[in-house]
């Protein structure tokens, strides 16, 4: 989830919109940046770092590039480390073309194969520079612009958000595809295209939302919305109001609320080109050379470790034995590293110090590591021997919600590409391709407002469930705690009756997680009829397979899905009621108390 920013009619002034929307964008994080302005021809200046290494660059060489229209990017590395050739924008080998990008097109190393075998060079590593040479080719075929814009979108697959220009042209190619795009109409001939309306809100708060599958032009002389096939679209254009505090939060209240809205942009990007439906099979280019590992050790802290309890379970169930170890017991303790095993170290930052810790502990004794990060070239990903990279985006939220969910996911892609094959791997890739939709149903039809209404004078709150919903309980239970500041606990079903019972009673809701119907759900409604005994409230958070609503006072709904993915549904529910009853408690959301994103002390 990099940031684009393009505009058209600033004259001498392109280059400093440019700069400034990317600074509006830099809270999103990023490791590199990078502009292309044209004119009668084409100047690109990029550099890996943050905004103020480009700025004293271009200060440094001293010619300040020029032009009528440009383009911006802040890149997070998702292909490819963060390096100078790796930022954005990207060109064509005459450097007529530049082209900025968010997502990940993933039919990329075929259309590199092609480009190479027709002579093209590259000069990155990025998924990225196939779009330039491809448009680059078909302008060279005697194409005009907006068809060869057309004809290379044909060409590419998966999700992105693309600007492109074109030198000699003064004119900016947008399109979008499963990853945001906006259009700014703004006053004498100045309009822009961005990922974020933050990027353009210091010149207008006219917008347009691009929708899948559609292109946009921007020129001097106004803007067009296009389909695939360059027949125009009709489009509204909306004044935004937000106020100047929100911006960065694209709307929403808190960073919290906007990456639990972000979690299926980021699942698609996560799962973008790993998943082959045709064939059935997980394809994970990292993985190629990792091998099915007789046994698998988790290393993690914190949200991670629930995320590896998750893990375990998946593992268990394809024949693989593992366990989750808590990263600060491992690295000091008698760690016993399996022979002839992995040891995998989940980590959204990639730079938590007892994670780290233990992680050297690991490879110290011989054992085979893999990193599971959110981050290109973190620490983790740098020592391990493999990094399996969660792409879901940066997250400023302290407390860890998309990163959580993409974890899962990733994790999902971990077993099965090392178990490849196995059967069930089917209808896991359907309900995977479907759980973004899936998370998208739960965010829009959630009671879980109403919930936190009933119970908001409550202060003891308890979250069970069994087998992978097992830590999604203990999630839930951490999610509560760490942003409302009330005391919450996440216990196994079956656990309740050996202590935590007795602290049971009418003024303590209890969260059940039950998905499916089976002898799992069937066990944790008999620890449901427990509690009702106490005359606790029971809120259920179910697919409504089984009969736990006769049981339950509130009942918080999720599709119906695979029993692996049920319980990152049921996640997303627990998310929003943590967050709601923050927000209700007035706390301090993004940044709780006494809490840090990322830690780098043991
Ligand atoms: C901190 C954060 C948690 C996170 C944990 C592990 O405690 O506040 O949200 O789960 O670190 O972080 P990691 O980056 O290793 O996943």
């Amino acid at each position: 989830m990099c940031g684009i920013i393009g505009c058209v009619g600033h004259g001498d002034g392109t280059l400093d919109v440019i700069l400034d929307g990317l600074e509006t964008l830099e809270y999103r994080g990023y490791d590199s940046a990078g502009v292309a302005l044209a004119g009668d021809g084409l100047d690109v200046r990029k550099k890996e770092g943050r905004l103020e290494v480009l700025r004293d660059q271009i200060e440094a060489d001293g010619e300040r590039p020029s032009g009528e229209v440009g383009i911006g990017h802040t890149r997070w590395s998702t292909h490819g480390p963060p390096t100078d050739a790796n930022a954005h924008p990207h060109t064509d080998e005459a450097g007529r073309v530049a082209v900025v990008h968010n997502g990940i097109i993933e039919n990329y190393q075929t259309l590199r194969d092609e480009l190479e075998a027709d002579g093209v060079d590259f000069s990155s590593d990025t998924d990225t520079e196939v779009v330039p040479h491809l448009l680059g080719a078909f302008l060279d075929a005697g194409m005009e612009v907006e068809e060869a814009f057309r004809r290379t979108l044909d060409r590419i697959e998966g999700s992105f958000a693309i600007a492109a220009v074109v030198a000699g042209e003064d004119r900016i190619l947008g399109a979008r595809n499963d990853s945001p795009l906006v259009l700014g109409v703004g006053e004498e001939g100045r309009y822009y295209l961005a990922s974020d309306v933050p990027a353009f809100l210091e010149q207008t708060r006219d917008v347009v939302y691009l929708d899948d599958g559609e292109t946009a032009i921007i020129d001097a002389d106004g803007w067009r919305v296009t389909d695939r096939d360059g027949e125009p679209v009709e489009k509204e254009v909306s004044t935004v109001t937000w106020s100047a505090e929100q911006t960065g939060k694209s709307g929403y209240d808190h960073y919290m609320l906007k990456e639990i809205h972000e979690q299926p942009t980021a699942l698609r990007q996560g799962l973008s080109g790993r998943l082959d439906e045709l064939s059935g099979r997980v394809t994970v280019e990292e993985l190629d050379d990792v091998g099915t590992p007789e046994t698998v050790h988790f290393v993690a802290c914190g949200t991670s470790y629930h995320a590896a309890l998750y893990g375990v379970e998946l593992f268990r169930e394809a024949g693989v034995p593992a366990q989750a170890f808590l990263a600060s017991e491992y690295a000091t303790g008698p760690a016993p590293v399996p022979e002839d095993g992995l040891v995998v170290g989940v980590t959204q930052s990639g730079e938590t110090a007892d994670t780290l810790s233990a992680l050297r502990e690991a490879e110290g004794r011989g054992a085979e590591t893999l990193a599971l990060t959110n981050v290109v070239g973190s620490t983790a990903a740098r020592e391990c021997d493999h990094a399996l990279y969660i792409r879901s985006g940066p997250e400023i939220g302290v407390a860890a919600t998309k990163t959580f969910s993409s974890q899962l996911t990733a994790l999902n892609l971990l077993v099965e590409s090392l178990a490849n094959g196995s059967p069930g791997t089917r209808e896991l890739i359907a309900a995977l391709r479907d759980l973004p939709g899936d998370i998208q149903q739960v965010l829009d039809e959630t009671d879980a407002e109403a919930v936190v209404d009933e119970y908001a004078d409550r202060e003891s709150f308890f979250f069970i469930g069994r087998g992978p919903s097992f830590p999604v309980a203990l999630e839930g239970a951490l999610k509560f705690k760490e942003i409302t500041y009330e005391h919450a606990e996440g216990f196994a079903a079956g656990e309740l009756k050996h202590g935590p019972l007795a602290l049971v009673t009418r003024e303590t809701p209890v969260f059940a997680v039950v998905t499916g119907d089976d002898e799992r759900a069937r066990k944790t409604i008999g620890n449901v009829k427990e509690v009702e005994a106490r005359d606790a409230p029971v809120v259920a958070v179910t697919d409504g397979q089984s009969d736990v609503e006769r049981y339950a006072d509130h009942v918080l709904e999720i599709p119906e899905t695979h029993p692996r993915t049920a319980p990152m549904l049921a996640n997303v529910q627990l998310q929003l009621v943590a967050y709601h009853m923050a927000d209700r408690l007035g706390r301090a959301i993004d940044k709780p108390r006494n809490l840090a994103k990322s830690v780098t002390v043991e």
